[in-house]
């Protein structure tokens, strides 16, 4: 493997790992305040990091590099409301798919065509968790302050959940 996309893949891991403990911290926050439907889906979205995670552990370790496991800061938790949770996760997604842009980039200066090829799924994958931000935090902004708003809200993620997972 070329050590420098050996090393972006290694940083890679770290911010699949980060964007998993944000959302499990998320998910515990939105648990804690009653938003069951929320709290779901971020325990979800936690579970889709580490699998993003694992899968360039292994991916890196099958074509004879070396995947290290990071150390990881302390995920914020500090959210005053749902429409900050979201946004965060917006910003959170929005991160990620410029570092795997960069990944994508490197590899084609480096005509390593392989991991290129490798990375397509996680553009695919980026795309759509941007896409669901965005519809959630749009409906959020409509919503605003109005508590019968939030409980709408987190009752239709919550069913949006279960279609999904029926799928
Ligand atoms: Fe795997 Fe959504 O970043």
């Amino acid at each position: 493997m070329i050590p420098e996309i050996e090393k972006l893949l290694n940083e890679q891991i770290k911010y699949e790992s980060k964007a998993s403990a944000q959302y499990l911290s998320m998910a515990s926050w939105a648990d804690t305040r009653g938003f069951n439907g929320v709290a779901g889906f971020f325990y979800n979205q936690s579970e889709e990091e580490r699998v993003h995670m694992t899968k360039l552990v292994k991916f890196i370790n099958e074509r004879s590099g070396s995947a290290v496991i990071p150390a990881i800061d302390k995920p914020r938790d500090d959210f005053n409301s749902l429409m900050e949770l979201f946004e965060t996760f917006l910003q959170s997604e929005e991160y990620v798919t410029a570092q795997i842009n960069n990944v994508i980039f490197q590899c084609l200066e480096h005509k390593d065509y392989n991991v290129h090829n490798f990375m397509q799924w996680y553009v695919a994958e980026q795309l759509e968790e941007e896409a669901i931000a965005r519809t959630l935090l749009d409906k959020l902004k409509i919503i605003g302050d109005d508590k019968s708003g939030h409980y709408l809200f987190d009752r239709d993620i919550h069913t949006f959940q279960v279609e999904e997972q029926a799928k």
